[in-house]
This record gives C-alpha cells, structure tokens and sequence, in this order.
C-alpha cells in the first residue's frame, strides 16, 4: 500500500515508521510511506502555508495554493483524506475498506483548519475524524488511521496472530486475555483456559466478548452480527444501566393537564396508557410508576382495571403481565408521588417535566448523569401536556422527543417509550 501524507511537518512521522510492526512493514515494502511538504510548493521567501481568516477572528488558515499544488503533484494519490474534525468518525469498517486501497494520501491540516474550499477543488475527496476532541494537527490523526488501516493489511502481522479476532473486526470487543504466572497475589486465571479442551475455551471467549461488550459498549450490540445463542447469554447477563435504571420513576399526571381550549383541568384514566407504560418500566427495570390522580371515580376504576391482572384471572392467565402491573402505585397528585419516591430510596427525587413544545431544555444525557446519583422522577402529562403550574414545580423539563421537528404529537405511551430508552437503552 503506498500513502502519501501531506504534512508541514514530516519530521513527526520519523520515529513511528521505524517503531514495532509498522516499522517492520515498512522495511519489507507492506507499506510505502512518502511524506510531502506543502512548504516545497510555496513561492514565496518565508514559505508562507497559512493566512488570516476572512471575516476576521483568532487564528490562521491553511492557504490552497500550496496545498492543491502538492496534491496535484502526486501520480498515484489514490483516496484524498482529510484528517479534521468535522469528518466520519474513523471505525474498524472504514479502516477495512482504506485497506483495499493500493493507494490513499492523508492530508494533515494545522492552524484553525484548510481553506474550506479544497473540498470543491477536490470532490471525491473525504474527510475523516479520530474522535470528538480537537487534536493540534492532522499528523497525531493520521498516523492514527495509517496505524489501524496497515494492521489490516495480509501479512502485517505475521501468520498466527489475525485481525479477525480482534475487537470490532466481529462487531464485538475482544475477551480478556491472560497469561503467566497462573496466579499472582491471589489473582487466578480463569481455569477453564488451563484445561486444555479448545471447544470450551473457545466458548467461554464468545461469551467472555459478548459481556464485556454489553458492560462496556452495549451500543455495538446493536450492529454486530449475532446467534440466538449469543443472544441467550446476554440475555443471562446482568442488563447494562441496571444501576441507573433503578432510580428512574414516572409518574403520569391526569390533573392539572391542560385541555384542547389551552384551560387546565383533569383527564381520564386510559387502560392503555397503563398498560403500555408500566410494560416499558417493567422492560427497562425503572424503579416505579405513578399514576396521578385526585379523582376518586378514577381512581377506583384504575384499581379495578389492576385487580383484574394482580389479583383476578388476567393474572392467571398472563403472569408476565400480573407482574407488570404490580408494579403500578396511584397517587392523588404529582407530590404524593414524590413523597413516596423518596420513602422508598431515602433521597428526594430530582423533578423532571417533559412537553411537546420547545421549552423543554434539559437534556437526556444530562438526566442519564444525574440518575447516577439520585432518584429522578420523569412527569409525563395527559390531555394536552402537563399544566404550567406543574411544569415550573420541576427542576427542568427535558428536550422534546422530536425537538427539530415541526409534527411533534405522540401519544403519551408512544413518548414514555422513547424517553426511557432514551435515558436507559443501550444505543447511544
Ligand atoms: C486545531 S485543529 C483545527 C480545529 C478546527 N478549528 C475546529 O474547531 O474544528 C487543526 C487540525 O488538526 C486536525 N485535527 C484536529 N482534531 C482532529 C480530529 N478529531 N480528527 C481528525 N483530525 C483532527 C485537522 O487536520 C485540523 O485541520
């Protein structure tokens, strides 16, 4: 593989490429490194590769004429990548898919970024990040990418070791690895890896990845090629946000709502938004549900409907679902139910409204932290969303599920749904 790396400074690349088995595949050919300098196609005396920002500001801006000139210059350059910021995140399929290029040209920027314009000068060109942090220079990240991608190459490393093992390459992270001494200040190795028998150390390494994965990036899960077999043992491992989701609550709030004049009111109890929400609650393993209500009537008629699944023939017919709905708790108004919250973990709640409209303001990664640490009670409203009075009695309400969308009308349960996954799932 040839790469060409556009850099001002080459001399940053010295080190690396005689280190480890990068240096050794570049010794035997594998990979042919050739470093170019914007500076050689400069025409003035300093050398100049940088320019002040139009429209003024702190910093300066990688100038295009040297730059296009250098890339014009190369014979074979392949896929033009440019190290940046804004670009795709760098991942194992992208660093495969480089590694069937015969050539590719990393192009190092500096300063506050490259005159925007290249991207015009050079269509096909991509743009590719090495993470959500903002690195002095192009050269770190692509040394980074040359890393990752030659580790791919047939023959990089050697005949027994193979990168289809490893972490990413399966969708998954990689098992733990040990080796001697077989025990050290009490520390054993797992025995299973002593035994000899390769079916079940290969076995015990499957599921060894398959938990790791969901302990430390549940999110790969969810695009990694699995078995029903995979899926049984993360199903018997303990479910990742198992901590957190204990001190989520919601309460479903009837009374004050507002109804379709705008007027503050009470709205009815529906089976349905019992039913679907505390299967959620039940599904991600949140600490309770309330269902707020100061109308009596209601009230009774609630407890019927949950008698019939907890205590009557529903239950016996289904007891997943009598088991659900045991969880259900009424409550005659938003207070009781945080009284209650907090007689049952110790700590007052933490308050959090949700709205259709664009008040909202919390975020749910800012709620997923919080619930590290306290209990949180998320409000949902019926009718047509929570009452002012209720919205300014929490301690924030979080960002509408649909924030950038004009149509934002889901149903209450439609919106439980997407809240509790949003603060407890595993995809992000
Ligand atoms: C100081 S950075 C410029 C940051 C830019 N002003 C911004 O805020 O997006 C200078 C150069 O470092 C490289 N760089 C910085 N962070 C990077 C990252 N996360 N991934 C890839 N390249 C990066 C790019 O080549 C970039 O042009």
């Amino acid at each position: 593989m040839l790469v060409h790396i556009v850099t001002i400074f080459p001399e940053f690349f010295a080190s690396v490429l005689r280190c480890g088995l990068l240096g050794k595949a570049v010794d035997q050919g594998l990979v042919r490194v050739r470093l170019i300098n914007p500076r050689d196609f400069t025409a003035d005396r300093h050398r100049s590769v940088d320019d002040r920002p139009y429209g003024g500001g702190p910093g300066m801006v990688m100038t295009l004429p040297p730059l296009v000139a250098a890339l014009r210059g190369l014979d074979t350059p392949g896929k033009i990548v440019v190290l940046c910021p804004k670009g795709r995140p760098l991942d194992h399929d992208m660093a495969l898919a480089l590694s069937s290029e015969g050539s590719v040209t990393l192009v190092c920027g500096r300063y506050e970024g490259i005159d925007a314009r290249l991207e015009d000068i050079f269509p096909a060109m991509i743009k590719v990040s090495v993470g959500n942090v903002v690195l002095g220079g192009g050269e770190t990240a692509a040394l980074y990418l040359l890393e990752a991608v030659s580790r791919l190459l047939p023959g990089f490393m050697g005949h027994e070791d193979s990168p289809e093992e490893e972490s990413f390459a399966q969708g998954i992270l990689e098992h733990p690895h040990f080796t001697r001494p077989e025990e050290f200040e009490g520390h054993k190795v797992p025995e299973i890896l002593l035994s000899g028998d390769h079916a079940r150390v290969a076995a015990w390494r499957r599921e060894a990845s398959l938990t790791e994965t969901l302990a430390y990036r549940p999110e790969l899960l969810f695009h990694a090629p699995l078995t029903p077999a995979d899926i049984a043992v993360l199903r018997c491992a303990d479910v990742s946000r198992r901590h957190i989701a204990k001190n989520c609550f919601l309460a479903l709030v009837h009374a004050p709502v507002l109804n379709k004049h705008g007027r503050v009111g009470a709205a009815s109890l529906t089976n349905l938004d019992i039913h679907d929400i505390i299967r959620v609650s039940r599904t991600y393993g949140i600490g309770g549900y309330y269902v707020c209500t100061p109308l009596q009537d209601q009230r009774r008629l609630g407890e019927r409907l949950l008698g019939h699944w907890t205590g009557g023939p529903g239950g016996k017919f289904n007891p997943d679902r009598a088991s659900a709905l045991g969880l259900v708790r009424f409550a005659d108004s938003l207070d009781e139910a945080v009284l209650d919250v907090q007689n049952r973990t110790g700590q007052e709640p933490m308050v959090v409204g949700t709205s259709a409209n664009a008040a909202g303001t919390l975020t749910f990664s800012r709620v997923r932290r919080d619930m590290e640490a306290k209990p949180v009670l998320v409000v949902l409203g019926t009718g047509h969303g929570l009452a002012p009075e209720v919205l300014d009695h929490c301690a924030g309400v979080l960002r509408p599920v649909r924030f950038f969308s004009g149509y934002n009308h889901l149903s209450v349960r439609c919106a439980a749904a997407i809240i509790v996954d949003r603060l407890l799932g595993d995809a992000g």
